[in-house]
């Protein structure tokens, strides 16, 4: 089996951090025929087991259209934990990362949860470990505890909200607006964006995705004085002087709506180069171009796409379903009181619908308003 090293920071909680290094398996490339031939016995399985495939834009191509061939979806983490606790099926093949599976789990202990491949994690899900997260809390006690989708049970378990990048913004601004002092964590560059565009008073935790922190802001302003009219449309996970430079700033949905509905020829993007897939269906014709990373094939770390999304292949689906591998389980004390922050975000984006909207920024450094 090949496999990569990736590194990401890990904090401990009380402000030091260590560079820690965690695998991710590389999926053997199948050959044009093999993959049809996956797909095919991949899409009769889903039917044989009456179970659906709920897939996020980073994962391969193919499983996103054969979710949605099958009657799956394809969506952020928010519409996909909404999508599998509503769908009727018993089974859920979850494609994405491990945090995803387990949302899943959690909203529905009844269903079978599996995922094409188990050790899909996450750097913020591994830069945010529950023992440490704990402590974090214990020692902040008058803070409401606010984490992101992108965390083990475990520390989703201790927080008071759940929240994802679509409705963060909203839930942290409506959470200060009632006086509330935040914990955040793990995602300090979303952490740190929620922070300046409501004052909210946030404690951070310091993690970071490994996919997002590499695109950078110098390179960005070179791109753009390139495609002049073009849009930019950047994930909230990105730093600061990235996120400064957009036209919007949302979730994957958020971005790709961004790009279905502008009247824009180009987009640069700055989010991981799956979601181009689904971009490319639902809006041809239009030209969708990569925001830069630190460095490119050697040189950069994820090269802009997710290792751990890339290891979902079409053969880890047929063998979750031919073999039952890849369960997805979750303690049920742990279950249980991780539903409360889950169940809370969902209750309010159900109130205010209007919260999923991204907002526009507007003004562009350097080339002046937008
Ligand atoms: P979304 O909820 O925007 O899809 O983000 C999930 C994620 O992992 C981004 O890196
Ligand atoms: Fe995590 Fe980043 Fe991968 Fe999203 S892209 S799953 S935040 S490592």
């Amino acid at each position: 089996m090949s496999q990569v090293q990736v590194e990401y920071s890990l904090p401990a909680g009380d402000g030091s951090e260590r560079i820690a290094r965690a695998w991710a398996r590389v999926p053997l490339v199948p050959t044009p025929a093999q993959r049809a031939e996956q797909k095919a016995r991949a899409a009769a399985l889903l039917e044989e087991h009456g179970a659906v495939l709920v897939a996020h834009f980073y994962v391969d191509g193919d499983i996103q259209d054969l979710a949605l061939e099958t009657g799956g979806c394809v969506a952020d983490s928010l519409e996909m934990a909404r999508f599998g606790r509503d769908h009727p099926a018993t089974t859920l093949v979850v494609a994405g990362v491990r945090f995803m599976g387990e949302t899943a789990k959690i909203l529905s202990p009844h269903k079978r949860i599996l995922a094409p491949d188990l050790d899909a994690t996450c750097s913020l899900d591994l830069g945010c470990p529950p023992d440490a997260f704990a402590a974090f809390c214990d020692a902040n006690p008058d803070r409401t505890v606010v984490v992101y989708a992108n965390t083990s049970a475990a520390v989703k378990a201790r927080a008071d909200w759940m929240v994802t990048s679509s409705c963060a913004l909203a839930i942290v601004r409506h959470l200060a607006e009632r006086g509330e002092k935040i914990l955040w964590a793990p995602d300090r560059h979303l952490g740190a964006y929620i922070a300046s565009e409501t004052g909210a008073d946030m404690l951070m935790w310091n993690g970071a995705c490994v996919v997002h922190e590499e695109f950078k802001g110098i390179e960005l302003e070179l791109l753009r004085a390139e495609h002049p009219d073009a849009r930019v449309l950047v994930h909230p996970e990105a730093p600061a002087s990235v996120v400064a430079q957009a036209h919007v700033v949302g979730s994957t949905s958020q971005l790709l709506k961004a790009v279905i509905d502008g009247e824009a020829s180009e987009y640069i993007i700055a989010t991981d180069n799956g979601i181009f897939h689904r971009m490319a269906q639902l809006a041809p014709g239009k030209t969708l171009i990569e925001a830069p990373t630190a460095g490119s094939s050697a040189t950069c770390k994820s090269c802009a796409h997710c290792p751990w999304m890339a290891m979902n292949d079409l053969a880890g689906v047929i063998d979750a379903l031919e073999q039952g591998t890849g369960e997805i389980l979750v303690s049920e004390p742990v279950r249980a009181r991780a539903l409360v922050p889950i169940e809370r975000m969902l209750a309010f984006v159900k109130a205010h619908p209007e919260s999923l909207v991204a907002p526009a920024h507007g003004f562009v450094p350097h080339l002046g308003s937008a």
